[in-house]
């Protein structure tokens, strides 16, 4: 017989503020239950909008959310899928943002916006749209050799993987201009939902101590999501979203088309000019979903039945610990009890990329002045002043001249260059400036004098001091995190019942997603992988003790 050990916690929030614990109403947990669970019809006459869509991923929450209960995670079949442009080329004459938009559209629409700016990812929804988006989708997916499921994600991991790994190769002449673009289709495997209470209730200064704990461990450098209101993003796979009520607030939006107060639902790029009269769901609506989630139970512990078998999970624990993995998946996080993460983005290597980045972050930023290295700042946040979406930058336009020293010279760097026959673009994160000309006092306040602080090649680094007083315009190198492939290091409570793993379930099983890990995980990885088979069975053993809760409200039928 098994037990099983309950970690209780109900905790609310209210919209958008800071983690406050009071329970909801037995009344709107029900309520928000039922909109949970509601198959949403289009144009419900009862609320006055559209309801469903135009676009849409699924008619309800609990159509993906339903693994091992209400509120589980899903199969790669309900993945989210979206198509990223990693690089493209056009040729011809006279290359301008009406040109590139035009070029870009050949291949979908969905990647230039309303106001005609391209953007470089494009999710697609999985129904819904003008018969000729459907067309256009579907001659898109032409590009993809991967076997989908009827719902719209790949069918299984391999397939996951297999799509992941062919890139989709576009070529499109017009005449006078031709276009060469690269692009990849990413996937979002959808979370178990248990235990988001707890996580929503986990605190920003929690978050924090966290990424002071890890100065221990030098290859794990964690970093919280900063995101542009600055506060800590805990819910996503990137740690995008701050707060439960605001992933509710766009699951409604972007998952099943219904607009909020807030969120715009997912337009038809080929029906731009189409309006839903009004909101499809009201805030009380969304907040009584929010209490639903919230008061689902967490995550439990399975009780091995043999005093051999509860050895063996102890021990496994403690080689989880030994090796490493408890760094990033920390056992308990405040209110968070047992949850196996920091809610902290790592850098998790090349393998794991994905264009829907990260929030930016820069780790260092760098002033040039007369091809030296004056100035090293060792972080700067730069969420506040981005904007949202994806973004292209022209690299071509950001290769600049040298600049001079101690005069006025900014514009310089910043001249626009004139249209060549080729222009290649590389896609950055939003508004990331890899380099950029700022005025900088080099001066130290407290002396008086300009200090130039060099990072030597063994790394230390020398400040010198000089005695005048200059303002320059120096030319600032920017180096990001790689935020394309950090992730938020996803809880592992209920892990054992959540397969597929990873972001976009790549992973059919749990040794298989351990295998994945790698940059900053990649030490720890390599410890599991030379452990005798005993020991990585131990940790196995372990992991799969770590089981959805058994009290989870089970769908209606
Ligand atoms: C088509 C499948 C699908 C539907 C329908 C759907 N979701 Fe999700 N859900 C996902 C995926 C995929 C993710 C992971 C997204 C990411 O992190 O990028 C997710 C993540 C979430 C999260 C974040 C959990 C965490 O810990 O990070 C919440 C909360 C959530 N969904 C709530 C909802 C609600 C509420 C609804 C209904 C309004 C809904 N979802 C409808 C697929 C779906
Ligand atoms: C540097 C931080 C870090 C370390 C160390 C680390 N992990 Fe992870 N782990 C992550 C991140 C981040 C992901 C998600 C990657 C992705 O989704 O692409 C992850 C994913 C997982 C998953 C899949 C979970 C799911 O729901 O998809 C499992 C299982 C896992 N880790 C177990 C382990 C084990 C066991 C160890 C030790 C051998 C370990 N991890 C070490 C950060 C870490």
């Amino acid at each position: 017989m098994l037990t099983r050990l309950f970690f209780s916690m109900v905790a609310v929030t209210t919209f958008g503020g800071d983690a406050l614990l009071h329970a909801a109403s037995p009344a709107t947990i029900q309520l928000g239950r039922g909109l949970f669970e509601r198959e949403w019809p289009s144009k419900d006459p009862r609320l006055g909008g559209d309801g469903l869509g135009p676009m849409f991923n699924g008619q309800s929450c609990v159509a993906c959310h339903n693994q091992g209960g209400v509120g589980g995670g899903g199969a790669s079949e309900f993945n989210a899928n979206t198509i990223g442009i990693e690089s493209m080329q056009i040729k011809g004459t006279g290359v301008n943002n009406d040109v590139i938009a035009s070029m870009v559209s050949t291949f979908h629409p969905g990647f230039v916006q309303s106001n005609g700016s391209v953007i470089n990812t494009f999710t697609i929804p999985h129904r819904g749209g003008s018969s000729a988006f459907r067309q256009l989708n579907d001659i898109l997916y032409q590009h993809v050799p991967t076997v989908r499921s009827e719902f719209g994600g790949s069918a299984d991991a391999a397939e996951v993987r297999h799509s992941y790994a062919t890139p989709i190769l576009f070529n499109h002449n017009n005449g006078n201009h031709q276009i060469t673009l690269r692009a990849r289709l990413f996937q979002r495997n959808t979370t178990s939902l248990f235990g988001a209470g707890a996580i929503d209730a986990v605190t920003d200064k929690q978050i924090i101590a966290q990424t002071k704990l890890q100065k221990a461990h030098p290859e794990i450098s964690g970093r919280p999501s900063t995101l542009k209101n600055g506060r800590i993003g805990k819910f996503g796979w990137r740690g995008n979203v701050g707060s439960l009520v605001e992933f509710v607030d766009q699951a409604c939006a972007n998952e099943i088309g219904l607009e909020t107060r807030r969120k715009p639902q997912a337009q038809d790029p080929l029906n731009r000019g189409y309006r839903n009269s009004t909101t499809d769901i009201t805030d009380a609506q969304i907040e009584a979903m929010r209490d639903f989630v919230s008061a689902l139970p967490a995550p439990t512990r399975r009780i091995s039945e043999t005093s051999d078998d509860r050895a063996e999970v102890i021990r496994g624990e403690q080689i989880f610990n030994s090796v490493g993995c408890s760094v990033c998946h920390v056992p308990n996080l405040g209110a968070a009890q047992g949850i196996y993460s920091d809610l902290l983005l790592h850098e998790m290597g090349n393998d794991l990329i994905d264009l829907n980045h990260a929030e930016p972050y820069a780790i260092r930023r760098t002033a040039v002045v007369n091809h030296d290295y004056t100035e090293a700042v060792t972080t700067e946040n730069f969420a506040g002043s981005m904007s949202s979406g994806a973004y292209y930058g022209a690299t071509t336009a950001i290769k600049t001249n040298a600049m001079s020293v101690g005069r006025r010279s900014g514009g310089r760097g910043n001249r626009e260059r004139p249209s060549k026959l080729i222009r290649k673009y590389d896609f950055v994160a939003p508004d990331y400036p890899s380099q950029r000309l700022k005025l900088i006092d080099l001066v130290n306040e407290e002396t008086g004098n300009i200090r130039e602080n060099e990072i030597l090649e063994d790394g230390r680094q020398q400040i010198t001091e000089t005695r005048s007083a200059l303002r320059v315009y120096v030319r600032v190198h920017y180096e990001p995190t790689r935020f394309n492939q950090e992730w938020r290091t996803p809880p592992l409570w209920g892990v054992a019942d959540s397969a597929p793993y990873m972001h976009d379930g790549r992973a059919e099983t749990l040794l298989e997603s351990i295998t994945m890990h790698d940059g900053e995980a990649a030490g720890t990885r390599d410890r599991f992988l030379n452990l005798s088979l005993a020991d990585r069975h131990a940790v196995i053993a372990f992991l799969e003790t770590l089981v959805a809760p058994t009290n989870a409200p089970q769908p209606r039928t």
